[in-house]
Formats: C-alpha cells, sequence, structure tokens
C-alpha cells in the first residue's frame, strides 16, 4: 500500500519506500512520428525526481497530449527511451502493460465519465478490471471520493452533477488504484478561474503525500501563480524548463 492513501500519515513511513530511483520520470532522447510521419515529438530529456509536481506548457499541437499518453504506454516513442522508477517501459512484456497502467492516473479535459453509471461505479471501475475484491472495492473507492469531497453524491449520475464535480470524480477514479504518478491532461479546460484553482489544489495535496504529478495545461497565469516547475514545449521540442534540474 501505498503511504499516500492512508490521509491520517503525513509522512511515508521508511518501510513503504520500496522504490528502485530518485527519478520518476526519465525521458531519454524521445521523439515521436505518427503515421504518417508528422513528428510530434522531437528528441525530448527531462527527469522528474519522485514526489515532484511539474506543469507541461505550450500551444495547441505541441505535442503536449502526446507526451502524456507515452508514460502509459497509449502510444510508443518512435525513438529514445522512458524510464519510470527506474523501469524501461520500453522492454515491458504485453503482459506488464495492465499493471504498469494502474500505477498510472491518468485524467481528461473531457473526463470520460461513463453516463450509465453511477458515480460510485465509475469510480470503481479500475477496481473492478484488476480483479480487485468486492469488500476491498468498497473501502476504496469511498477513501478516493473523500479526498475528493465527493462522498455524498457517490449515488448520483454524472449528468447531475457540475463541471467541477464531474472533474473530480476524474479524478477519484485515477487515484482509486493509488498510483505513485498522476498525469493530468487540460483537467481545468472547462472550468472557471475559481474551480481550475480548486482541482489544482487537489493535485497539491495528492503531490504532497509523495505523489509524482504532471499536468499539462495553456493556462499559464494560473501555472506562474502557482509557482511550481514548468517544462515548456514547441513543436515537439522542449524549450523551456523553470526546473532546477535544467534541461538534462
Ligand atoms: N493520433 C495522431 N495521429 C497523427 N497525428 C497526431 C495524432 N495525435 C496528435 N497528432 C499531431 O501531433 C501534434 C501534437 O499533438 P498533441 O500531442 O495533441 O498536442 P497538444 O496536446 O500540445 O495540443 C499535433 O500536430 C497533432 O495534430
Ligand atoms: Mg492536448
Amino acid at each position: 500500500m501505498h503511504c499516500w492513501a492512508r490521509p491520517s500519515r503525513t509522512n511515508c513511513p521508511v518501510s513503504y519506500v520500496r522504490y528502485r530511483s530518485i527519478q520518476m520520470i526519465h525521458f531519454d532522447g524521445v521523439s515521436k512520428q505518427y503515421p504518417g510521419g508528422y513528428e510530434a515529438l522531437r528528441g525530448l530529456t527531462f527527469k522528474l525526481e519522485r514526489g515532484e509536481l511539474a506543469f507541461l506548457t505550450g500551444h495547441s499541437g505541441a505535442g503536449k497530449s502526446t507526451l502524456l499518453r507515452l508514460i502509459p504506454l497509449l502510444e510508443r516513442p518512435s525513438r529514445g527511451q522512458i524510464v519510470l522508477n527506474g523501469i524501461d517501459i520500453g522492454r515491458l512484456s504485453r503482459r506488464r502493460i495492465p499493471y504498469l497502467r494502474r500505477r498510472v492516473g491518468m485524467i481528461f479535459q473531457d473526463h470520460r465519465l461513463l453516463h450509465d453509471r453511477t458515480v460510485y461505479d465509475n469510480v470503481a471501475l479500475p477496481l473492478v478490471i484488476a480483479g480487485v475484491s468486492h469488500r476491498d472495492i468498497g473501502r476504496r473507492v469511498r477513501a478516493a471520493l473523500g479526498k475528493v469531497a465527493l462522498s455524498h453524491r457517490e449515488s448520483a449520475y454524472p449528468v447531475t452533477l457540475s463541471g467541477g464535480e464531474q472533474q473530480r470524480v476524474g479524478i477519484a477514479r485515477a487515484v482509486v488504484t493509488r498510483p505513485p504518478i498522476l498525469l493530468a491532461d487540460e483537467p481545468t479546460g472547462n472550468l472557471d478561474p475559481e474551480l481550475s484553482q480548486e482541482i489544482m489544489g487537489l493535485f497539491e495535496a495528492f503531490n504532497r503525500v509523495g505523489v509524482t504529478v504532471l499536468i499539462a495545461s495553456h493556462d499559464l497565469g494560473l501555472i506562474r501563480r502557482l509557482g511550481h516547475r514548468y517544462l515548456s514545449l514547441a513543436d515537439g521540442k522542449l524549450v523551456s524548463d523553470s526546473g532546477k534540474g535544467g534541461l538534462g
């Protein structure tokens, strides 16, 4: 179990730290060419340490979504290497990929909830797919809904929720498997500034308990206000990195 799943703990006890590497995400010379020849990412190299929170910014078409999709292997790089927590994911066997995807929580702008299922069932879905026992599912879904302050809406259908609440359900679904990595693709793209701030606050809360977070956003104002590291993409290239690690 990952310590951040226990809200009462403020620090990770040493026994929970079984990681191999200080780097949680390491891109080394990564390029992505889509079928048809378009090069969406060009020679990206950067590192995110375990427990870091960073933003990924850049104009529309810069390659932000492509970069995020490479991490859970929704796309494969054409060149270069991606190492997550010491594991070169390009060498993972096919049968390990579902396991990788449970370790990487992903949040989308349009949250992609199932509208014919309740909030509870939407959040439970990754656990059902993973074959988690019925009893554990109940416990974990309620814990995840508690973290996004939606415990009182578990029987509701997504269509009856506000945009901000729907996005919080998407976040609960992404964290219910207690992934050490959380990726969000324009999570506040459809929300007003106040709700955007609230959603970013949730990511910061997960980050404070040790989750490595990478958020694609073109809301530079919000990013600057929050003061975290940000990586900037332009035409598939990493053009700046506000982090202490530079581009290396
Ligand atoms: N599946 C795909 N096939 C071909 N080209 C794609 C595909 N997905 C994205 N692209 C192209 O790759 C570039 C980067 O897209 P994307 O990663 O979605 O950028 P961003 O998220 O920064 O807007 C764009 O020019 C886009 O048209
Ligand atoms: Mg995008």
